[in-house]
């Protein structure tokens, strides 16, 4: 944790007002302010603690689904100290108080303030977050669409028992195939579809931005890429939309479409012909989206929500960019696509629809 003491001679609180603005204006997010007037004549002493990973929000996020996914988001939202309370629920309970109590013992060295435990769907009522990651992983050869009949019927069971508490706060769903459980979710709670809302292609995206940083050299953050559409095998790339560093894609003419679609799509399922289960990845995107949500960063993330005429289409959950914030989500970023980019849109939102319509079928709500 990165402290910094700052001394003032001979000065009154003013300068001190004026240093710590400064402070802030320079990038610094301060969790932890305080000025003790020594001597007034002598000066005072400030401390600022800088980094918004430094930070220790408050807040309660509850996961529900303490299996290998559900485990490393609490891991990465307790190591970011991205809130207060991280609350693990599982139907086999000794599984979640056990997973609990392994992240808790993780955050000794260095030592971090938030709560690890295990919980019950009542711990939903006055949680800022609830993390849907329920399921089962895919095996090898499974797409995840492959998931959808087995989901839809634990997630009925779930919505069942949800809906005997009032959730006051937001609903990320991460279950596979994810933009035909978010959709389940949210109709399911009967949410709003900016409180509702699935991860869809942020881990798709995390995984680009990996591909193009390794393809080109670039530091990760200098990156602007998303992918879009179904989290899964139909997902699609506005290419015309990437910026490397302020270049376009095409600035760069060793770089293969094709390849890098192929390569993110198909990311997640090398992952688990090596390792049965993919993790770290979801952990820490869920852990960055909560974040936004919590600081209220408004940074634009592709979601998974309910289209109401966007992008030309409606009565489909599917990956867009939307402004994160307090509220959720705030806003849908409309990109102006490419005409061969809206028609793999549409075309992913026609899979992602016509899922939708089996998904009730296999477990009407
Ligand atoms: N959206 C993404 O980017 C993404 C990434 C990775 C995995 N996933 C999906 O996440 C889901 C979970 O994967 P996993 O590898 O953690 O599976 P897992 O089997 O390790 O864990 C799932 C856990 O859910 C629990 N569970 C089932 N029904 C429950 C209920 N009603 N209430 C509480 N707990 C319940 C199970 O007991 C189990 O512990 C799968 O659908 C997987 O495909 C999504």
């Amino acid at each position: 944790m990165r402290r910094r003491m700052i001394r003032v001679r001979g000065q009154g609180y003013v300068s001190i007002l004026l240093r710590v603005l400064h402070e802030l204006k320079q990038g610094g997010t301060a969790d932890v302010f305080f000025a003790l007037d020594l001597n007034y004549d002598q000066g005072f002493f400030y401390f600022i603690e800088k980094g918004e990973d430094n930070m220790q929000n408050d807040g309660k996020i509850v996961i529900i689904g303490a299996g290998h996914v559900g485990s490393h988001c609490a891991m990465a939202l307790a190591w970011r100290s991205v809130c207060s309370e991280v609350v693990l629920v599982d139907i086999d309970q000794k599984k979640a108080e056990a997973q609990a109590m392994d992240v808790a013992d993780a955050l000794s060295f260095p030592s971090v303030k938030t709560e690890v435990r295990a919980g019950t769907y009542e711990d939903c009522a006055d949680a800022e977050i609830v993390v849907i990651a329920v399921g089962e992983p895919r095996q090898p050869g499974q797409t995840r669409l492959d998931l959808l009949e087995n989901s839809a019927r634990m997630l009925r069971g779930l919505i069942q028992e949800l809906n005997l508490i009032e959730i006051s706060g937001i609903v990320v769903t991460i279950t596979n195939p994810a933009d035909i459980a978010a959709d389940y979710v949210r109709r399911g709670l009967q949410m709003d579809r900016f409180k509702a809302f699935g991860t869809g292609t942020l881990l798709d995206t995390a995984r680009l931005i990996r591909i193009i940083s390794e393809e080109t050299g670039t530091e990760r953050s200098m990156i602007s890429a998303f992918s879009m559409g179904e989290h899964g095998d139909s997902s699609m790339i506005p290419f015309s939309h990437i910026s490397i560093g302020g270049q376009s894609f095409e600035a760069y003419s060793d770089l293969d479409k094709e390849k890098i679609l192929h390569q993110t799509r198909m990311s997640g399922m090398d992952i688990i012909n090596g390792k049965n289960s993919t993790e770290f990845g979801i952990g820490q995107v869920v852990s960055q989206l909560c974040l936004c949500i919590l600081q209220d960063k408004k940074m634009i993330l592709p979601l998974s929500v309910y289209l109401e005429g966007e992008y030309g289409q409606r009565e489909v959950h599917c990956g867009v960019p939307c402004i994160i914030g307090r509220n959720g989500i705030e806003k849908i970023i409309k990109l102006a696509l490419a005409d061969e980019e809206q028609l793999q849109l549409e075309a992913s939102c026609e899979i992602i629809r016509k899922h939708i319509a089996l998904a009730q079928e296999a477990a009407p709500l």
